[in-house]
């Protein structure tokens, strides 16, 4: 079936019923967006008709998935092309001159169910929802007019282009897949299984940086999207985006920004990876082979052990080597005890403290020695306070002290 999305004739009346919204936990802050699963086609007007419930409550319109602003010298398209429209009455009339996927944008701690929303025109976009889809109602639902799809899951929304869907026939294998993902995340995160809000990828032509970045939605480029939605590639490894949601993952508690930025994100891979898919570290990305982790770690050391060149991969290896020795089940006593602190130090180097010391008592051995090894700078107060510990003393560095 071929439709023309913007020539869709479209008289139609929808009637959206909010779902029960209750957001109390913020890991990032902001608002959540309220998928539709309808689209305005370029510069299409429409009438909605809002409940008074939310009408100036700091809700929003939202016509548009690509929110990315972009400043690239070469740009694939408009640097920005979706509207944000504060609800400030029952009877508004919204149009975007890019068209867009409609949403509702919920402002944090915010608690509204059984009203409902009417949007008078729209054309119906492919959209899917755990629970309430069924697979006769995707297998016509995937060829709806819209250009922009979404895959909405337990805990994660999928937003790609509609013609990497239009033949998805296994969707709920597929809602199975990442359901697994996410319960996987946040079982190594030591957190509920229900996301306090889902978690979203979007897929654009052009996105602001990097293939893939992080965020609240995490952002990706076309080809993304051919990986996310397909099981068979899903299951070959998916490292990229499990990276990005493995950054929604990291708190600044026991971040060390720069050095662990682009590096405890990867915990959530390479547990995902090994302990979901099934893949080895050494097969779930190219940097993780024995041999560069041998060469890197060494190089490390010759180059003077500094603090400074401690980062990404350089910085994993740490992590890893710590995994290899007390298993993840030591990393998430550490995570979950970090839930249980407040009042933590802003710096490095009290942070760092923290940590050694958190996971020198979950595994109940002095680490201070193999953090040292690892230039971190340990002070003596955190050594004098591990002194009823063992010290491990034949860790992986301590072939090179
Ligand atoms: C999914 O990926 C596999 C392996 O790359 C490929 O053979 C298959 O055609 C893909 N399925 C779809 C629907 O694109
Ligand atoms: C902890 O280990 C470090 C390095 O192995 C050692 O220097 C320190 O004395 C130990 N702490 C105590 C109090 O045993």
């Amino acid at each position: 079936m071929a439709f023309q999305h913007n020539r869709c004739p479209v008289h139609l009346l929808f009637h959206c019923k909010l779902e029960p919204v209750v957001l109390l936990l913020f890991v990032l802050g902001g608002f959540e967006w309220i998928s539709t699963g309808l689209y305005l086609s370029p510069g299409m007007k429409t009438n909605l008709t809002l409940p008074a419930a939310i009408v100036n409550k700091g809700w929003k319109i939202q016509i548009g998935c690509q929110t990315d602003y972009l400043s690239h010298q070469q740009l694939i398209r408009a640097p920005s092309v979706h509207l944000r429209v504060p609800i400030t009455s029952e009877k508004m009339q919204v149009q975007n001159l890019w068209g867009g996927l409609i949403y509702l944008l919920a402002p944090s701690q915010t608690r509204v169910t059984g009203v409902e929303m009417v949007v008078q025109q729209a054309v119906l976009a492919p959209y899917y929802k755990s629970a309430v889809t069924t697979a006769d109602d995707w297998s016509q639902r995937r060829a709806a007019p819209s250009p922009w799809a979404e895959l909405e899951f337990d805990n994660i929304i999928l937003t790609v282009p509609s013609k990497a869907v239009r033949d998805l026939e296994q969707v709920d294998e597929l809602a199975q897949v990442w359901n697994n993902i996410m319960k996987t995340i946040v079982e190594l995160a030591t957190k509920p299984l229900k996301f306090p809000r889902k978690e979203r990828i979007v897929i654009d032509v052009q996105i602001s940086h990097g293939w893939m970045h992080a965020g609240y939605p995490i952002m990706g480029q076309t080809s993304t999207a051919y990986l996310i939605t397909n099981t068979t590639k899903i299951a070959g490894g998916m490292w990229g985006p499990i990276h990005e949601l493995g950054h929604n993952q990291q708190r600044s508690c026991w971040e060390f920004p720069p050095h662990t930025t682009q590096c405890t994100c990867n915990l959530w891979s390479v547990y995902v990876h090994e302990e979901l898919l099934g893949i080895k570290r050494t097969e779930a990305h190219s940097d993780l082979t024995s041999e560069k982790r041998k060469a890197r770690m060494k190089k490390y050391v010759a180059d003077g052990r500094k603090l400074s060149d401690w980062s990404v991969w350089t910085a994993l290896e740490t992590y890893l080597q710590l995994q290899e020795k007390f298993g993840w089940e030591a990393f998430k006593k550490v995570f979950a005890g970090y839930f249980e602190m407040s009042n933590f130090p802003h710096d490095n180097k009290g942070k760092m403290n923290l940590y050694a010391e958190t996971f020198s008592r979950v595994v109940g051995m002095n680490l201070s020695g193999f953090f040292k090894s690892w230039a971190w700078p340990i002070e003596e107060i955190t050594e004098e306070d591990l002194s009823h510990l063992p010290p491990w003393t034949d860790h992986p560095m301590a072939q090179y002290n």
